[in-house]
């Protein structure tokens, strides 16, 4: 029988560590929904003790996921991992996922400590989460980094203590698969009880080689990887889900692994995060970037015109691309818009239905084909992001050749309503200097950029900012089928995300 490859997600712990990205709570349920669909074993849904918005993230996720493992993460100390399991109690299968830093560099520079101490905090955690559990995963940040006998101690003692999973990451992107793969087999053939434990990985991407390292610890023993979606993460990002699902998936006969991953719903998962974060996916992504099944180069085309496999090594199908997810138009009832919600992992409430129903109205009345990213976008907006500060209510701009651009909004600041108008360079400048005057701020405008949510001359245009306040950086998006109108929203999104940023503490994880 083939082994089976676990699929641990990060995409709302690490991935929401990614510049800019911040998602609350409905955000990251949505997306922990999705990811059920998808198939991953494992969701790590946040750092209980980084923030209450954390918390509340796992205990929601934690009751409403019905079958997934949920994951909450924690440093050694016994008030964090109090919360953790305070958080993830509820999950049909909680894990407590316990991390310090293992290499001599951290150990005396960062935790001020000795490695005969962090050997000693690693047993008393790890005996104190299993009078909550026996799920308990153990990682030794900067793994890759650190003294390997010190490494198999820790992970011998781990285990003793009764650790089920032994994670094992390069968490500053640093080995390449050479150095891993012998990384592993060490470990491996030192910790003399390393068979009591799931072997896991967990990469980062700072040299590009997050997937091929993850690839070769797989071929080395590992089973269980640790991925986000689109590879989002610290820094360059972590491994991404969708190239290690589609390398095992394309591959068997080099892994010839099982996996729960449904790959079809790879694409929709990838569009979703892509538009809850606001960070886009570049296009020459494999797997999920837009040019990711496009042919070019004329030969190329010949080819897959004549057949696809010429060129092709999946087909695009088998990553959800190609179906046409075109779903309700003008004359679509509320029961039906309802039914493909419920179907697409929306359990709205009658008043949210409502107001979507509205939206998609006035959409389809000037769109002819409502596609699904279209209703995500409607409800990330509409639904998922209504406890905000601010709230874009009316703009008018006007602009051409003749006149000077200028723009009049009316913008609610924590319900109060406040209008004012203001030129600027163009109607997007106006409409931004407009918004930033009323919302008082100084926030810099780092990135704008502008696409079509779905295909057609009527799509509905998609924008993303990056904003900067003081140390702060936020991404912000918005989709109208009017871009100047889409610009304002995502400008207000962006102001939004600064402000929960404000209210959040620091992440603890460096
Ligand atoms: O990169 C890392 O080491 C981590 C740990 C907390 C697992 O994210
Ligand atoms: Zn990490």
């Amino acid at each position: 029988m083939k082994d089976r490859l676990i699929f641990f997600d990060t995409t709302l712990r690490d991935g929401e560590q990614s510049p800019g990205a911040s998602m609350n709570t409905a955000e990251k349920l949505r997306i922990a929904v999705q990811l059920e669909k998808l198939g991953v074993d494992v969701i790590e849904a946040g750092f209980p003790a980084a923030s209450e918005g954390d918390s509340e993230a796992v205990s929601a996720i934690a009751a409403k996921l019905k079958k997934t493992e949920i994951a909450a993460l924690t440093r050694t100390a016994k008030e964090d991992i109090d919360l953790a399991w305070e958080a993830v109690k509820h999950a049909v299968k909680p894990r407590i996922h316990i991390f310090v830093a293992t290499s001599d560099l951290h150990i005396t520079h960062k935790l001020l400590s000795t490695r005969e101490q962090i050997l000693q905090d690693i047993i008393e955690a790890v005996k104190y989460a299993k009078g909550f559990t026996d799920n308990i995963e153990f990682s030794a940040e900067d793994g890759s980094r650190s003294d390997r006998d010190y490494l198999c101690k820790v992970f011998e003692a781990a285990i003793e203590a009764g650790a089920t999973t032994i994670n094992l990451p390069d968490t500053v992107g640093y080995v390449v698969p050479e150095e891993y793969t012998e990384l592993l087999k060490y470990v491996q053939a030192h910790t003399p009880n390393i068979d009591k434990a799931v072997l896991s990985v967990h990469c980062h991407n700072d040299l590009g080689l997050a997937t091929s390292n993850t690839l070769a610890a797989i071929k080395a023993g590992a089973r269980q990887v640790e991925v986000t979606i689109n590879g989002i993460g610290e820094r360059a990002g972590n491994t991404s889900l969708e190239e290690v699902a589609m390398a095992i998936h394309t591959k068997q006969n080099i892994f010839p692994l099982t996996s729960n991953i449904n790959t079809e719903l790879i694409c929709p998962t990838s569009k979703l995060v892509s538009m809850i974060t606001g960070i886009l996916v570049q296009p020459n992504k494999a797997i999920v970037g837009a040019n990711a099944f496009a042919h070019e180069a004329g030969i190329h085309q010949d080819g897959v015109l004549k057949n696809p496999l010429t060129y092709e090594i999946m087909k695009p199908e088998t990553v959800g691309l190609g179906g046409n997810s075109l779903v309700l138009g003008k004359h679509s009832g509320k029961h039906a818009l309802q039914a493909h919600l419920k179907e697409m992992g929306y359990d709205l409430s009658r008043e949210e239905i409502q107001i979507v129903f509205k939206k998609f109205k006035t959409l389809a009345d000037k769109k002819k084909n409502i596609e699904d990213e279209d209703l995500e976008s409607i409800v990330t907006e509409g639904i998922l992001r209504t406890s905000d500060v601010f709230c874009l209510d009316y703009l008018h701009v006007t602009s051409g050749t003749t006149v000077f651009p200028m723009a009049s909004v009316k913008l609610q600041i924590n319900g109060r309503k406040t209008q004012d108008s203001h030129y600027g360079n163009g109607p997007i400048d106006a409409a931004f200097n407009t918004i930033a005057k009323l919302a008082d701020t100084d926030a810099e405008l780092l990135r704008f950029s502008i696409s079509a949510l779905t295909g057609g001359t009527d799509a509905q245009g998609e924008v993303t900012v990056r904003l900067k306040d003081g140390g702060l950086i936020a991404l912000g998006r918005g989709a109208d089928s009017d871009i100047i109108v889409a610009s304002a929203k995502a400008y207000v999104d962006g102001l939004n995300r600064l402000e929960y940023l404000k209210k959040r503490p620091k992440q603890l994880l460096s």
